[in-house]
């Protein structure tokens, strides 16, 4: 991976420094909530994937840098929103903002951050590049609104969570990338590779990401571990689980999860289970056939140093430890 780390110390400082003239033009109710979640760190997945993409694409100016942090800042303000939806404690390993500021605070400034993202992206003058952003801002609520409809249906199948997951996650990482290639002034060929890219890499992640939920040890991922299952968030490796249950036991751990019922001693012996089903490598295994379609779409970019950093990028989240 010292390519793409590379890669990323050498841009980082750039995006860091759109980030923070965001932050400084803020509302003083709202800085201190957006500071306190952009200071945490977290990985910049999405602004690297905007600059890997532009540059994959032939785009060598430095204007890109605040439509990649905007991307960024978008990513920043569904995770302060989805912390509120989540009743989450932990986000990058910090005590979450709504809990250390107040939940109004955390949602107005996602709502202010997502604003100012959108203003961000008007300074290209690109109607492409807007409704692209715009619809990614949909899409990720649309499936936030999905999944809390769904926590209520006792028979999610497989299909149901791959559509939630490809609107609360994908889309935006699709975004990502075809944002470079707009900028970049990409065919409409290799923008669509761009997108099929990026939103096939979204749902990958998002797989590896709830299967690690149940394996990683709180420190390295920064959320604590069965965190999906006390939020009551029925997840590929808990369908798997629950596909192995008689009906009864089903419905008793459902109705549970809904009403935020688990015992700490049922929650361990459910992780517990899980884990000696080895659930999270089954969920693992499922991610690879979207990381095949993502790297079937990167063969139709055209040789350069960024192409092999974008496959880079599928094989660290196909290893993904935390
Ligand atoms: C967290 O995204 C939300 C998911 C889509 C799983 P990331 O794992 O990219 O979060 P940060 O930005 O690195 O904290
Ligand atoms: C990830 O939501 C997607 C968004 C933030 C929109 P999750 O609830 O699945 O992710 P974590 O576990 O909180 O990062
Ligand atoms: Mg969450
Ligand atoms: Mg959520």
């Amino acid at each position: 991976m010292s390519g793409i780390h590379d890669f990323i110390q050498s841009n980082l400082p750039r995006i860091e420094s759109c980030l923070n003239e965001t932050v400084a033009d803020l509302n003083p109710l709202v800085k201190p909530v957006v500071s306190h979640i952009l200071e945490a760190g977290g990985k910049r997945l999405r602004p690297m994937l905007c600059l890997l993409t532009a540059r994959a694409l032939g785009y060598e100016k430095d204007d890109i840098y605040p439509l990649a942090a905007a991307l960024e800042l978008i990513h920043s303000a569904t995770l302060l929103h989805d912390d509120v939806l989540d009743q989450a404690e932990l986000r990058r390993g910090k005590i979450t903002a709504h809990l250390v500021f107040g939940v109004n605070e955390a949602v107005l400034a996602g709502d202010a951050l997502l604003a100012r993202a959108s203003e961000m992206v008007t300074a290209y003058e690109s109607l492409p590049l807007m409704r692209s952003v715009s619809r990614a801002i949909y899409w990720t609520a649309a499936g936030e609104i999905q999944e809390i409809q769904q926590l209520k249906n006792p028979s999610l199948t497989v299909d149901n969570y791959l559509e939630i997951v490809e609107g609360k996650t994908g889309y935006l990482l699709q975004t990502c990338c075809q944002s470079g290639a707009i900028v970049a002034g990409a065919s409409e060929v290799l923008e669509r590779s761009a997108r099929l890219f990026g939103l096939n890499l979204g749902i990958a992640f998002q797989l590896v990401d709830d299967a690690l939920d149940y394996s990683m040890s709180p420190t390295s991922t920064g959320k604590p571990k069965g965190g999906d299952l006390r939020e009551g968030k029925l997840t590929l490796p808990l369908i798997f689980f629950l596909q192995q249950l008689e009906t009864r036991k089903q419905e008793e751990l459902l109705s549970k999860m809904k009403n935020r019922d688990l015992a700490s001693h049922e929650q361990q012996a459910i992780i517990q289970a899980m884990e000696d089903l080895d659930l999270s490598q089954k969920t693992r295994a499922e991610s690879e056939r979207y990381l095949q379609i993502a790297r079937e779409a990167l063969h139709n970019f055209p040789n350069s140093k960024e192409r092999l950093l974008l496959g880079e990028v599928l094989e660290y989240i196909k290893d993904r430890q935390d």
